[in-house]
């Protein structure tokens, strides 16, 4: 069976377009990633994407009269590519309802909180004004709602006394790039099942037991 074609949508510098990218180097991966698309001409991960041999495009929102418009082009992009499932990395764009349902359950995101807490911007910030003692990462089906939808893989971090923003992010993003590749893996596989608003993995036993900050 061919590989699962994959679109990653990039507004930024691109490192979990590259955690998906070093995932799809290796020979038994079972996806590929058939287009790198920015809405940023200058995004950083654009170089990070070329360095690596992978396709590039940008379809530059300031170039498009209307959301429509930009959108279409975008779509005309993947599907030129042959994009089956799109991975938004980093995607500063909100996508129209209309966007979302024509690539139906094939959208995923990730997101530097354990949803549902924290969606939206300055998500690191809001965590620790929250006192929360564990923050993390989680992927997602893309739904009409930003940082809305089936979660497919949660990662938990603690959240240490010093932590700033930027302590926690970094903490996050590390696990953000074990999760990314692992949620595509299972999509490309064909394990997920989206049972209303939970995701099912098939194949993969449940972890059991409690995680605890402080011990
Ligand atoms: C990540 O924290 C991701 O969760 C969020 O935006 C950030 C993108 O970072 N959606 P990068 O461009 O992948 O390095």
């Amino acid at each position: 069976m061919g590989r699962l074609k994959v679109g990653v949508l990039i507004s930024g510098r691109g490192s979990n377009m590259a955690a998906l990218a070093e995932a799809c180097a290796a020979p038994d991966f079972p996806a590929e990633i058939a287009l790198v698309l920015s809405d940023i001409p200058d995004a950083g991960g654009l170089a990070v994407a070329s360095e690596r041999g992978l396709a590039t495009a940008v379809v530059d929102r300031k170039a498009y009269g209307s959301k429509a418009g930009f959108e279409a082009a975008m779509d005309a992009a993947l599907r030129n590519a042959g994009v089956e499932l799109i991975c938004l990395a980093g995607f500063m764009r909100v996508l129209s309802a209309d966007f979302v349902g024509r690539w139906q359950d094939r959208i995923l995101n990730i997101h530097p909180s354990l949803l549902p807490a924290f969606p939206g911007l300055d998500t690191h910030a809001r965590a620790l004004a929250a006192g929360v003692k564990l923050a993390g990462c989680t992927v997602h089906i893309v739904r009409p709602v930003v940082d809305d939808g089936p979660i497919l893989v949660q990662a938990a971090v603690p959240v240490l006394d010093d932590d700033d923003a930027a302590s926690l992010a970094a903490r996050i993003l590390a696990e953000e790039h074990r999760c990314y590749p692992l949620a595509l893996r299972w999509m490309a596989e064909g394990r997920v099942r989206i049972d209303g608003g939970r995701v099912r993995i098939d194949g993969v036993p449940a972890a059991a037991g409690a995680l605890r900050n402080p011990l």
